[in-house]
């Protein structure tokens, strides 16, 4: 019959052995093209196949070498046995085994979702498909999370309890002492007012990351953004009894920016100069223009806030933004401080595409340096 079929005639099938040979030709260069990490495993063991991305996770020899020489802690051993005896048994893998797997690499450690399941038997290979793939920044940002709800957690808690210390206090030994309860009642206060702060950075925090991917629409003329800014400080400045310098550039363009962030950014800044630097006695505020910024194209404005305090040791200046992070939790606890601001200042300096610079060393104060983007 097929004799007779020219088309048959024209373009043979080719024999089945052949058909499988190119399917297996084609599914290896598949898996080899794919970004997680695939081992096959045979009932002996061994590793009959391992893609590039393997092959980069446990070296060039994986492939043909034990499996427990690459999965040896006992939870992955295990695996591959329950997906052995899935096998034997032929019961349908409804759903792959799971374990979670922690490789050390160089000085870091990264964790990798390992899934086990049993070839199809029609495969023609009897054995083990493994894949791995790198969740770390998935664990990562689990980590995070909590560290964050464990920070908020604690800084609540202790303003709390000396509310609640005071309470009982005021309700008790301290009922009909008049000095003692307007002593307690400022220092409630107080902690009301650092509880009020946490919250209100919090909430800053959220809404400056929400909207962080959009830049700015509006423009605005920051001359007039820190002027306002300074005179919303001068109480606090004029108490701490610090001279301001302020040098401004004439004809300073508008720039793309949304004012009330920018408040936020440069109060911060001031704050900050005022509440750990304000022991040199002096701030100097200037605004440059900057021609060349890496990562920016086309001119920028540049704000500087020096100070001539303390200073800040370099040690902490790469973590310096990170939320709660505060190189001296009691001092800047007893200021009010929560160790969020400068997380808030750096959400909205990316959010206008712009850079933030920290030079600092011990004893000889600080400069904290905003770049914004003139377009
Ligand atoms: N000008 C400065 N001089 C010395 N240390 C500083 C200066 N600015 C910031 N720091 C240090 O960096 C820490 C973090 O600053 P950040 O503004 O994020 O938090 P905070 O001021 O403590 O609290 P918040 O801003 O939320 O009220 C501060 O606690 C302080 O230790
Ligand atoms: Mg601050």
């Amino acid at each position: 019959m097929a004799q007779d079929d020219p088309a048959a005639a024209a373009d043979p099938v080719p024999p089945l052995s052949d058909q499988r040979e190119t399917l297996v030709r084609r599914c290896t260069a598949l898996l080899d093209g794919l970004p997680e990490a695939i081992l096959v495993i045979g009932t002996e063991r061994r590793v009959l196949y391992a893609n590039p991305a393997a092959r980069d996770l446990f070296g060039p020899h994986a492939e043909g070498s034990q499996a427990v020489a690459l999965l040896r802690h006992p939870d992955e051993v295990a695996a591959l046995e329950r997906g052995f005896a899935r096998l034997r048994d032929g019961t349908e893998p409804a759903e792959p085994v799971e374990v979670q797997k922690v490789i050390a690499q160089a000085s870091t450690e990264s964790v990798f979702r390992m899934l086990v399941q049993p070839l199809d038997p029609a495969s023609g290979i009897t054995g083990l498909i493994v894949s791995l793939r790198d969740v770390s920044h998935v664990a990562e940002a689990e980590q995070q999370r909590r560290d964050f709800v464990a920070n908020v957690s604690h800084e609540l808690r202790s303003p709390l309890t000396v509310l609640a210390g005071f309470i009982e206090t005021l309700q008790g030994p301290a009922r009909e002492d008049p000095g003692a309860r307007e002593n307690f009642l400022g220092i409630m206060a107080r902690e009301t007012r650092r509880m009020t702060g946490l919250v209100n950075d919090l909430l800053s925090l959220s809404k400056v990351e929400s909207v962080e991917r959009m830049r700015p629409r509006t423009r605005v003329h920051l001359t007039e953004v820190l002027r306002a800014t300074l005179a919303a400080l001068r109480p606090q400045i004029e108490d701490a009894g610090i001279a301001v310098r302020f040098d401004d550039l004439d004809n300073a363009p508008e720039i793309p920016g949304d004012r009330d962030q920018l408040v936020q950014v440069f109060r911060n800044l001031i704050e900050n100069a005022v509440k750990y630097g304000g022991n040199g006695g002096r701030i100097d505020i200037a605004v440059t223009r900057c021609e060349v910024l890496s990562g920016v194209a086309g001119p920028a404005m540049k704000v500087t806030v020096t100070d001539y305090g303390e200073g800040i040791d370099p040690i902490h200046l790469p973590r310096l933004t990170e939320r709660f992070y505060r190189v001296d939790t009691d001092r800047s606890r007893q200021k009010g401080g929560t160790g969020l601001g400068l997380a808030i200042v750096k959400h909205i300096v990316n959010r206008h595409r712009g850079r933030l610079t920290i030079r600092s060393a011990r004893g000889e104060g600080c400069t904290f340096a905003v770049f914004l983007p003139c377009e």
